[in-house]
């Protein structure tokens, strides 16, 4: 067979382990189709040289907002899918939204393909924010998203007005998910208890944006996780908590694995290298690090979520890109009360899909690694690929994968001076002029990485080439992926919630 490309002299980083780096990987289509030693060369065939870097799967980004009404001049699907290329992501799940006033979701998924078509950098597929689940939807559409669109997950939200569901309202979508091997994600947090707190701190004109913190504390966070972990354990259906910020929560996520269930978590790079004391930055700079959950207090509490990353805890990593911009009438200083940003008003989330890859390899290399490299792997790619239905396809480096991967910079490379600091001897500074995002700040400004991806490569193409014309890809490369079920999302586990009897359930469901 005549390859069409060959990666050599690289080293391989997969879910499981660091290859031997003799290995080469082998492509020919987009596909991945052998590895092995000394692959055959024949003259057509392109040779990519890692010149002995590691080379880890394109990253799959599972958590990405882009071109969603809340942003309205944030990333559309060409300027954040650029970023993700430059960030060495391949992939992202992006959502597609339901108005709260639309009986059917069709005309929001034809909304969103209208968006993306021809737009996207990197290969893309959606989730379904439902947030007005009438029967007709729950009993027909549901089935259409996944038969026919290839749609395998939802987001429902337990907190924020025009998005919030009842409790009963998700148990009635979960028991349509049990049977369509749907991968129900939640945002938790308590919204009354939220409520209330604001309240009160307005009362006080306490609204400055550190207070946003102050309105969602780690009990509101742990009481709706336990909640909603408590709805799937009811019906014996698998659940993902998406964006975990606080130890409270991820304990209750841990003990649902322990007992066998079928619960699954997700953090943010934001929750590991963040601290909440970014909303006290001086003038309206801290409105430019309010996402929900909030970023917590103490060290402790980002220390307590690496142990989560790096015990097994968390299935994914993802970035959560809710790309606000800081300084426009949209943005993050809408309305300003006296000069400073009121802690209500501020729209929630950081961008950050270029910056998830880089920031979580310099924490998986460098002398004190806090994860190891293919845990790094795990979380970042291969295990969201399986949870969101794309095992076989994306987010590991095996023949009959795509061939979507990234090279990083070998050991010892220097970085350009103007990337560095007076000072610093290897790797680089992140700063917003870098980021390719539409966005006019990176919450990262400043902080240092060790390495950044040299090449991207989406099935076989380079589409990220850092030294020699940034995105050499163009939009439209990225194609849209209708998603299997998740194999890791079979519900029936057979397991019993606690205190019931043998069979009682059968009565029931
Ligand atoms: O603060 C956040 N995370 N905003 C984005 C929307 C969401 O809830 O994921
Ligand atoms: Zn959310
Ligand atoms: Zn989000
Ligand atoms: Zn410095």
């Amino acid at each position: 067979m005549e390859l069409d490309l060959i990666l050599t002299n690289g080293t391989i980083v997969t879910a499981a382990e660091v290859l031997d780096p003799k290995i080469e990987i082998g492509v020919k289509d987009g596909k991945i189709v052998c590895m092995g030693h000394c692959l055959p060369r024949r003259p057509q065939t392109r040779v990519l040289d890692a010149e002995g870097a590691y080379v880890t799967p394109g990253g799959v980004d599972s958590h990405v907002h882009l071109a969603q009404p809340e942003s309205p001049d944030g990333d559309n699907w060409e300027t954040g899918t650029r970023g993700a290329v430059a960030g060495g992501t391949t992939t992202v799940l992006a959502f597609a939204s339901q108005s709260r006033k639309d009986e059917s979701l069709f005309p929001a998924l034809e909304d969103y393909h209208g968006k993306s078509r021809d737009q996207s950098h990197c290969d893309y597929g959606f989730h379904f924010i439902l947030t007005n689940p009438t029967p007709h939807i729950v009993n027909n559409e549901l089935r259409v998203l996944v038969e026919r669109e290839g749609i395998t997950s939802v987001k429902l939200y337990m907190t924020y007005e025009p998005l919030k569901l009842g409790d009963r309202a998700i148990l009635d979508i979960m028991m349509a998910a049990r049977q369509l091997g749907i991968t129900t994600m939640i945002h938790a947090e308590n919204s009354d208890m939220i409520a209330l707190i604001t309240e009160r701190l307005e009362e006080r004109g306490l609204t400055d944006p550190f207070y946003h913190a102050v309105s969602r504390p780690q009990l509101a966070e742990a009481e709706a996780t336990y909640r909603a972990i408590s709805l799937a354990e009811l019906l014996d259906v698998p659940v993902l908590i998406v964006h975990v910020s606080s130890e409270l929560a991820m304990d209750h996520i841990r003990a649902a694995q322990t007992r066998m269930l079928p619960v699954h978590g997700e953090t943010c790079p934001h929750y590991l290298l963040l601290l909440s004391e970014r909303m006290q930055a001086p003038h309206s700079h801290g409105a430019g690090a309010v996402c929900s959950p909030p970023l917590r207090h103490e060290p402790r509490d980002v220390a307590a979520i690496w142990r989560g990353v790096a015990n097994g805890t968390f299935t994914t990593l993802s970035s959560d890109h809710a790309p606000t911009k800081f300084d426009s009438p949209y943005g993050k200083t809408r309305g300003l009360k006296d000069g400073l940003p009121v802690f209500r008003d501020i729209p929630n989330g950081l961008p950050g899909i270029e910056t998830r890859m880089p920031l979580m390899f310099s924490h998986a290399t460098g002398s004190k690694p806090k994860i190891s490299l293919p845990r790094f792997v795990q979380v970042t790619a291969t295990r969201p690929a399986v949870l969101y239905g794309l095992g076989g396809v994306k987010g590991n480096i095996a023949p009959g994968y795509d061939a979507d991967f990234v090279v990083w910079y070998p050991g010892g490379h220097q970085f350009a001076r103007e990337d560095r600091d007076e000072g610093d001897v290897d790797g680089l500074r992140i700063r917003a002029r870098m980021i390719h995002h539409d966005c006019d700040y990176t919450p990262y400004e400043g902080m240092w990485v060790g390495n950044w991806p040299r090449y991207t490569v989406l099935r076989g193409q380079i589409v990220w080439n850092r030294d020699h014309g940034g995105v050499v890809g163009k939009k439209g490369d990225g194609m849209f992926l209708k998603r299997k079920k998740g194999s890791n999302v079979t519900g029936q586990t057979g397991g019993l919630p606690r205190g019931m009897m043998d069979n009682e359930r059968d009565l029931w469901l």
